[in-house]
């Protein structure tokens, strides 16, 4: 009750309740305009962190570019400096933009959550504890507030007055947004099929009263893109399964929470809603289920990769055109690597895959809040007579033993499909990660001899992960960026599938960087200290990337060659 008063006085009168000095400055996450990804909490260990306010249209932002410039050499590691742009959108940024990283809030989120009513405005927040150190001019008054905070001292003036041009938002009245006809469904797109009872999601959304109960929550995740979980640069490729949100129901999802969570006239769809899934999902039952052997779990500690086989029990060749894992105990099961071929009788490598077996290039593995598909479109995977099935089991404790059954669903093709499916892999088995680097990089590349479709790309590495960028340089000399991953998280391991596949000429080589963040600014990271290499274990590293694609012949090459 007392919220929602305090906000109707905020949506009269919000220059009187701006964000003011002293106030707690919540965390967020926005791009920039070369595609990076920051978060405001992430830079704990700074002295500070200086916002400048800019709207291109405004000539008081010019200035904005050159005080960034100015004071970025002055103070240098210590002070973290941004722009913030809460009125343009990326292209026009790029277009226009000096040196600064400019901080996208092209959803006005940011700037309605901080009050950013004025272009050259700067704020500065203190990340001792999170709170607005001051807010005004971009001159005499920011150099000795921000002197002030470095040093340690007491800031004398929080507030001045800034000159520029008023920030215009579109108008939102978050009261009127109705919780049956718009936020349920919003939910019901985005975020149901993992929260619901049985989903991944740590929490259900199964009625209005639980969604009141975590909006808050909902809020921070919101603002911070942990939810829904999708860490791709949306300007980069386009994505069959992006789950990101679009900005408008963002916007109306933030504006409902921030006028208390009004419950208002209607059904609520979401108790009516159907949250049981059928175990093998939309695929159906499959043409074959195989029981991948159990796995005892302990409560704590680290289990190594587990290593399971099952032999082909058909006895003829068969083309599968999809498959799906169905995890016995999610709460424990990270991921499983899939691939077949023969198993090894003697030697060094009995009872394992002899070396040349097929690698991810047609089973499904399984990772959480990825659904199961079809292959491409007329493309299969053979799996022969006596294959043996490899599961790569990696599991993490979860606080309670328990014992894993895990099973694998797999779809056959009625006649053999036109085209086989590959997988290259792109990996590099010397990387060398110093201890405490923040943004430590290393490449994995590769080439195609022959003209190929690709259908997706997956990056991979461990806990210091922290982004991953996919270019090809084409033989014609020309390159292109397929994936941006500025915000990697090692606990989504996404693969991501182009909306349209994509034609390369022999010749293409596929260049993957994988950044890491070995310091202690990275939340996942074991152990800062210790200088990383490649490694099977979470805790050490690995650069891996896999290219689904198929090959084409010359015919088909020239066509789809001419048609680009
Ligand atoms: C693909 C599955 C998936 C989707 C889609 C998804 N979530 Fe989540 N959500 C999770 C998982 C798993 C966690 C816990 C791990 C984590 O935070 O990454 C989580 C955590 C959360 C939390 C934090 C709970 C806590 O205790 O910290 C909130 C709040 C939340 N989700 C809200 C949302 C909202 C709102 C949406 C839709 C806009 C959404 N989620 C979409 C899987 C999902």
């Amino acid at each position: 009750m007392i919220r929602s008063l305090s906000l109707i006085v905020c949506l009269f009168s919000a220059s009187a309740s701006a964000l003011a000095p002293n106030e707690h400055v919540g965390n967020f996450r926005l791009f920039d305009q070369l595609g990076g990804s920051h978060q405001l909490h992430y830079f704990s260990d700074k002295k500070a962190v200086v916002l400048l306010v800019q709207d291109l249209s405004c000539e008081a932002s010019a200035a904005v570019d050159q005080s960034v410039t100015a004071l970025t050499k002055t103070y240098g590691e210590s002070v973290e400096f941004f722009v913030i742009d809460p009125t343009a959108d990326r292209a026009t940024i790029v277009a226009s933009s000096g040196e600064a990283r400019v901080l996208i809030d092209d959803a006005q989120l940011v700037g309605r959550t901080m009050d950013l009513g004025r272009a050259g405005e700067v704020l500065i927040v203190n990340p001792e504890n999170w709170t607005l150190a001051y807010r005004g001019d971009a001159n005499d008054g920011l150099r000795s507030a921000l002197e002030a905070v470095v040093t340690g001292e007491s800031v004398a003036q929080r507030r001045t007055h800034a000159s520029g041009c008023d920030i215009v938002y579109a108008p939102t009245n978050g009261l009127e947004i109705s919780y049956s006809d718009t936020i349920a469904p919003i939910l019901a797109d985005n975020c149901v099929t993992c929260h619901r009872p049985g989903g991944i999601g740590p929490w259900a959304m199964t009625d209005y009263h639980m969604v009141r109960g975590f909006s808050l929550m909902m809020r921070e995740v919101l603002m911070t893109k942990r939810m829904p979980p999708w860490h791709a640069d949306p300007a980069i490729g386009h994505w069959s399964n992006d789950r990101s949100i679009e900005r408008e129901a963002l916007q109306t999802l933030v504006s409902w929470i921030d006028a208390g969570s009004p419950r208002g006239e209607g059904a609520d769809p979401l108790s009516q809603y159907a949250f049981q899934k059928p175990t093998w999902g939309t695929l159906g039952e499959p043409d074959l289920i195989l029981e991948i052997p159990p796995t005892d779990i302990p409560a704590t500690g680290v289990v190594d990769y587990q290593y399971k086989y099952v032999i082909n029990p058909l006895e003829r060749d068969v083309w599968v055109r999809a498959s799906q894992i169905v995890p016995g105990d999610r709460t424990v099961l990270h991921h499983v690597i899939t691939r077949f071929g023969e198993q090894a009788t003697e030697g060094p490598r009995a009872g394992r895959l002899k070396r040349r077996s097929s690698i991810g290039g047609g089973l499904a593995g399984y990772v959480p809040g990825a659904e199961a598909r079809d292959l491409p479109e007329g493309t299969g995977t053979l799996l022969p007579v006596g294959a043996a099935i490899e599961f790569q089991m990696h599991y993490t404790t979860s606080g309670a033993a328990t014992t894993d059954h895990s099973r694998i669903g797999i779809y056959f093709h009625d006649s053999e499909p036109e085209h086989k499916i590959n997988a290259m892999i792109l990996a590099n088995g010397r990387i060398k990660i110093p201890a405490n680097a923040k943004n430590h990089s290393e490449q994995a590349s590769r080439k195609f001899d022959q003209d190929v479709l690709v259908y997706s790309i997956l990056p991979h590495s461990h806990f210091r992960g922290k982004a991953a960028k996919f270019v090809a340089n084409y033989p014609d000399g020309t390159h292109e960026e397929l994936l941006n991953v500025p915000n990697y998280d090692f606990n989504w391991q996404t693969t991501y599938l182009l909306e349209e596949p994509k034609f390369m000429p022999a010749g293409t080589e596929i260049v993957y960087t994988n950044w890491w963040d070995n310091s202690s600014q990275n939340p996942a990271n074991p152990n800062p200290n210790r200088e990383v290499r490649w490694g099977q274990q979470s805790f050490d590293e690995m650069i891996f990337g896999a290219i689904r694609y198929r090959e084409i012949d010359a015919s088909e090459g020239a066509s789809l060659a001419g048609s680009e």
